[in-house]
Formats: structure tokens, C-alpha cells, sequence
């Protein structure tokens, strides 16, 4: 198969764990006779500091034009401490997922055997976790009118839904449970909100399509609270853009490392994969950041975008292998253990598929 992909590797520790994704991905491609053409675009602080835009038209093309988008990291700290800042990094972000339509963000939270112990949590609270978080992603409070009133001194940022937003991602919700443990549960905070009461009320008038989906309605609070106490009782969760923030940081906890987890976003067109993680801008070039969840959303878009699931398959097993062997970087290893750099475990894995 010949497949186009929008690299864009952004800032931070973008660059390098991207690197590991696309050796990863080239070495997919000579296994199983694809040719992988990429297309390299600017977003973030590096688009800022060469164009003066986040996310130029030119890498909005780009994407457009790509079968899917491989993403690495966005934020920049010479951007962070001055609130009165025009333009912002992560308005890059906000305007691709704006622009190309990605709706639905699909954030997995599962635990890997050899790293049991290196979560915070207690083993037999986490053991065999498998959840998945569907954000909502292009509406509420992230692109409502905000501003500022009282010369200043006062301001405001709107959440609003309508019925259309809340129902294309709880059909994907509904959807993706169907394919699992049809587990659905609808985090919202409808004792306070009325963005969230018409969220419960849509998904309500849904359940009668996916009668064989469980459905549970849950607030956010006490969701919060259930998920680092019990994470295997969840399966699906649907959540809308700011819970879901939280929640999916939150969530991340579990698997051991920020390092670990893939998300992938996804429109009616347009798809695009990314770690869960952040810019990181404290390690940037040092060669010491984790790749892997890097790599696991090359897998997830092998399968997502292009239906090929032994190709996202085998990534996964030489993920997996290598943590068995320790080739891990070093915020997994225990004390005293070797680390190996970001470019080692990217070319061991590699080699290793
Ligand atoms: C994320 C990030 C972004 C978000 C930021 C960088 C705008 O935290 O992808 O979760 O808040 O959505
Ligand atoms: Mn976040």
C-alpha cells in the first residue's frame, strides 16, 4: 500500500520521539512491502518562531492532503509565563483540530504486565485495566466566546453543545463499545450543568439504537475519584472536551508513565495520532524521553487510517518485548538500572518487529 503521512513533530521532545515513530514505521513498511511517503509540516512554537503563525495554511494543506497525520508535541515555556500573550503555541493545535474536524479523541488507558509496580497505584487496583476515553474535541468550553469585561479585571470562557456535537461523538462512543466489553459510561456533571444535561439527554434518546450496550451516567467528580480506585470497572467513557483533559492526564497514572499512551484524533475526513504527552520542554535533546507512546499511535493509525491491524499488531509485541528486556528509557527504569536513550529503544524496536 502507498500511504501519505503529515509529519509534524512540533516542539519540545516532539522531534525525537517522532523520529523513533517514523524508523518504527519505515521499518512496517519494508516488513510488509509498504511505501510510506512523508511530508514534513510546521506546527506550534517552531511554526511561531519561522512564520509567526502556529498553524500556517502551508502545513494545513499538508494535512489535507495526507491519508493520515503522524504528531509529536506542542509548547514552548518562552511562551508560557506572559499571559498577555496574542498567540500562543497551543492555539496551533486548537486551530488544526478546529479545521480539520477532529471531533473525537480516542485516549486508551491499558497496563502493561512487566510495569505493574511502576504505577503510583497499587498492583491489584490497576491489574488488567482496559479503558478507553472518547473526548469530545472541538466544541465547549476550548472554543466558546471568551474575553475579558471590567477593564479587565473580569472574564469569561463559554461552554456550549449542541445536540449534533454530543450525539457524532456518543455514536462513536457507542460504537467503539460494541467492538469491546459494551460498557458505556456517559461522565458529565448534570446535578450543575446544562451543557451536561443535554449531554445526558442525547445520550439517553441513543441507548434505544445499542440496546446492548450498558450505559451508566456518571459525574465527573466521582468519576475522577472511581478512576484511580477502581479503573477496571470502566470500559467506554464519553466525556466532553475539558473533563476529558483532565481525566485522560489523570488516567495516565495507571499505565506507570505519561511516556506510555497513544490517542488518535479523528473527523469525518481527516485522522490524526499523537502521544498524550507534552512538549517536555526540561529534556528536549537530551535523548532520554520516552518514544513509546509515540510508537503505539504509529500503531493505532496502521489500524485506524489504513485498516491494517497485524501491522499495528506487531508494533504493539515489540513494544511489549522490549519492556520485557528492559530497553526502556529512563523514567521507567528502578534505581540503579541502565536506561537506554530515545534513539535506542527507537532502533531496537525497529529491529525487532
Ligand atoms: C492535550 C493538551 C492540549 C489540550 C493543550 C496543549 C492545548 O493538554 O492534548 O490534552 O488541552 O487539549
Ligand atoms: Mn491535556
Amino acid at each position: 500500500m502507498e500511504m501519505k503521512i503529515a509529519l509534524l513533530a512540533g516542539d519540545g521532545i516532539g522531534p525525537e520521539v517522532t523520529d523513533q515513530a517514523v524508523k518504527v514505521c519505515n521499518a512496517i513498511g519494508e516488513k510488509y512491502n509498504h511505501q510510506i511517503i512523508w511530508e514534513k509540516g510546521l506546527i506550534g512554537a517552531v511554526a511561531m518562531d519561522a512564520t509567526g503563525n502556529p498553524y500556517p495554511d502551508e502545513t494545513h494543506k499538508t494535512c489535507l492532503c495526507a491519508d493520515a497525520i503522524l504528531f509529536g508535541a506542542i509548547g514552548d515555556p518562552k511562551y508560557d509565563n506572559n499571559p498577555s500573550a496574542k498567540i500562543r503555541p497551543e492555539q496551533g493545535l486548537l486551530k488544526m483540530r478546529q479545521s480539520l474536524g477532529l471531533f473525537a479523541n480516542i485516549r486508551p488507558t491499558f497496563t502493561f504486565p512487566s510495569l505493574l509496580h511502576h504505577s503510583p497505584l497499587k498492583k491489584e487496583r490497576i491489574e488488567g485495566t482496559n479503558l478507553v476515553f472518547l473526548r469530545e474535541l472541538t466544541g465547549g468550553i476550548y472554543f466558546g466566546e471568551k474575553g475579558r469585561k471590567d477593564g479587565g479585571n473580569s472574564a469569561f470562557d463559554i461552554c456550549s453543545y449542541n445536540k449534533e456535537e454530543v450525539k457524532r461523538l456518543a455514536k462513536k462512543g457507542f460504537e467503539l463499545a460494541m467492538n469491546r466489553k459494551k460498557k458505556l459510561c456517559c461522565v458529565d456533571k448534570a446535578n450543575v450543568l446544562e451543557t451536561s444535561r443535554l449531554w445526558r439527554e442525547t445520550v439517553q434518546e441513543m441507548e434505544k439504537d445499542f440496546p446492548k450496550v450498558e450505559v451508566s451516567y456518571e459525574f465527573v467528580d466521582a468519576v475522577a475519584m472511581r478512576l484511580v480506585q477502581w479503573p477496571n470497572s470502566y470500559d467506554v467513557l464519553i466525556t466532553e472536551n475539558l473533563f476529558g483533559d483532565i481525566l485522560t492526564d489523570e488516567a495516565s497514572v495507571i499505565s506507570g508513565s505519561m511516556g506510555l499512551m497513544p490517542s488518535a484524533s479523528i473527523g469525518e475526513k481527516n485522522a490524526l495520532f499523537e502521544p498524550i504527552h507534552g512538549s517536555y520542554p526540561e529534556v528536549a535533546g537530551l535523548n532520554i524521553a520516552n518514544p513509546l507512546a509515540t510508537i503505539l499511535s504509529a500503531a493505532m493509525m496502521f489500524e485506524y487510517s489504513f485498516g491494517l491491524n497485524s501491522e499495528g499488531e506487531t508494533i504493539r509485541n515489540a513494544v511489549n518485548e522490549s519492556l520485557k528486556q528492559r530497553i526502556i528509557t529512563k523514567d521507567l527504569v528502578n534505581e540503579n538500572e541502565r536506561f537506554s536513550t530515545t534513539s535506542e529503544v527507537g532502533d531496537w524496536i525497529s529491529k525487532n518487529l
